[in-house]
């Protein structure tokens, strides 16, 4: 079948997180997220000297540019390394995307030095659980009552780990 507008698969590309790309990344998160981090926040997470990220973005793309299609925001200090926050844009969802930004994230802790990554996630956060344990993370330990959602319902942290090789 011809390649339309309508059947082509987005391709993406990931590239590091820079400052421009804040307000971005900050809409996105509001978008997956019921707390959101605005710009600011972003900003003064990124240019901590411990922090990296990276953004997907599509490119092949033919009439507008879509929005970001997702990003990792991640931190490496004397060997251990943390998630801060992931999101992929709904639209592109089960794509292997949250799969290659983890990667870069992990690829990225174990070239500054780290020995093992660390990250949270909600305990009923089914498609993030699904993701980490594909990669290979494992719990940790758990944090009981740690999330609240906007009704006020609690929910627990697991912590999950997985050494960088
Ligand atoms: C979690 C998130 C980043 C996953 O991104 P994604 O690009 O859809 O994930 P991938 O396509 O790379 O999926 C990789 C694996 O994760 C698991 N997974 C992803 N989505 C899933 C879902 N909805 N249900 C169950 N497992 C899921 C599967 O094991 C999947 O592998 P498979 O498709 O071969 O079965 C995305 O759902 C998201 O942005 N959620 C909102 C924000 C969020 O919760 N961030 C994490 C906070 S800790």
């Amino acid at each position: 079948m011809r390649d339309t507008i309508f059947t082509r698969k987005p391709e993406f590309e990931i590239l590091p997180m820079t400052a421009d790309d804040c307000a971005a990344v900050s809409q996105l998160h509001g978008q997956r997220f019921a707390r959101p981090w605005n710009d600011g926040e972003f900003l003064s997470l990124l240019l901590q000297p411990n922090s990296y990220g990276f953004v997907a973005r599509q490119t092949n793309a033919l009439i507008f540019k879509p929005p970001l299609s997702g990003f990792v925001l991640a931190r490496e200090v004397a060997g251990e390394a943390e998630i801060l926050t992931i999101a992929v844009h709904d639209k592109v969802g089960r794509a292997g995307l949250g799969w290659r930004l983890m990667q870069a994230a992990m690829r990225e802790a174990h070239a500054r030095g780290g020995e093992a990554m660390f990250l949270e996630v909600d305990d009923g956060n089914a498609a993030a659980i699904g993701l980490y344990r594909k990669l290979g993370f494992e719990k940790a330990g758990e944090r009981p009552a740690y999330y609240a959602d906007n009704q006020g319902r609690k929910s627990a942290a697991l912590v999950m780990k997985r050494v960088l090789r």
